[in-house]
């Protein structure tokens, strides 16, 4: 079975939600606690053990690839300062030289055409989509690298999901679930924003994906869908009837940062986990929460 050493991260989205904080901004820069959203998604895919990173990206999205870089000027200042420990920083999150490509999706034309828009520096082998404004909390392990577990002993195609209040599932992909190997379970259907009653569970995939390499064929066909834009679920249903797909439960906790509230919860969650910071923001939550 071929390992996992890819992961493609679609940033080409406009980040409506955001603005204006992301007219001149990528939305995946925004910074919780003191990280950019993206840098939480890049080490989750490290942690699992991917070794090349593809950034799809659009217009305004260049600052993401100089974030990942080198800053010449500001890391001599830093050594010439003997800052030895913001050096140490950047040291840690910088990617290695050749480990990470960045292509153009010249349209937002959705989440699959962006996908699409890697298939050349993925080649032929599978690879993970990582959605990167999910900051997925992963107890032990992070998320991906509770995929490729699965994915090791599955093979096929594999999607991370979890739970959700039955009556918020029209606003998710909702899976329906067959029998169980191990911690996967067998996915046998996926709906997009399934209508009131109709939702085969209240399992929401959560954005990360192992997929094979035929997705692209299938992607190829460009179709519209939902919201006219092409969608990746439609690929993966045409795939589903070709190859195996599996399901595995996310243990942990996920901040959707698309969302204005998932934002906010994340910078709250993980500035406590920060010892340096927890006593004076606890003190601060505390004291906003009493005027409310
Ligand atoms: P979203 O639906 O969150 O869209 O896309 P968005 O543009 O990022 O944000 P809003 O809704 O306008 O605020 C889900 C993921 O798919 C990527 C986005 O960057 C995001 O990570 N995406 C979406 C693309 O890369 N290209 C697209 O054409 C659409």
């Amino acid at each position: 079975m071929k390992k996992i050493r890819k992961a493609v991260f679609p940033v080409a989205g406009l980040g409506t939600r955001f603005l204006p904080a992301t007219k001149a901004m990528p939305k995946e820069m925004l910074t919780v606690v003191d990280k950019p959203v993206i840098q939480y998604i890049v080490d989750e895919a490290r942690e699992a053990g991917i070794e090349h990173f593809i950034f799809v990206t659009g217009r305004n999205k260049g600052v993401i690839e100089d974030h990942f870089d080198i800053a010449y000027e500001l890391e001599q200042t830093l050594k010439s300062r003997n800052k030895v420990a913001e050096l140490a920083i950047l040291d840690g999150q910088r990617l290695r030289p050749g480990a990470a490509s960045f292509t153009r999706q010249q349209e937002p034309l959705g989440l699959g055409h962006a996908v699409w828009c890697a298939r050349d520096l993925v080649g032929d082998e599978p690879f993970a989509v990582m959605l990167p404004d999910m900051i997925m909390k992963g107890v032990g392990k992070s998320c991906l690298a509770q995929m490729t577990e699965v994915y090791h002993e599955t093979g096929g195609n594999v999607v991370a999901v979890e739970e959700c209040a039955p009556e918020l599932a029209h606003q998710y992909g909702i899976v329906g679930v067959g029998a169980h190997k191990g911690k996967a379970f067998e996915i046998t259907s996926m709906v997009e924003k399934p209508k009131a009653g109709t939702a085969p569970s209240n399992l929401f995939i959560n954005g990360r994906y192992i997929l094979q390499p035929r997705i692209f064929e299938l992607l190829a066909s460009q179709e519209k869908g939902a919201g006219n834009e092409i969608q990746l679920t439609d690929s993966m249903l045409k795939l589903m009837g070709e190859d195996a797909f599996w399901g595995v439960k996310f243990e942990g906790k996920t901040y959707d940062c698309g969302s204005k509230v998932g934002f906010l919860a994340a910078n709250v969650a993980y500035g406590l986990e920060r010892t340096e910071l927890t006593a004076d923001f606890k003190a601060e939550i505390a004291a906003i929460l009493k005027g409310h």
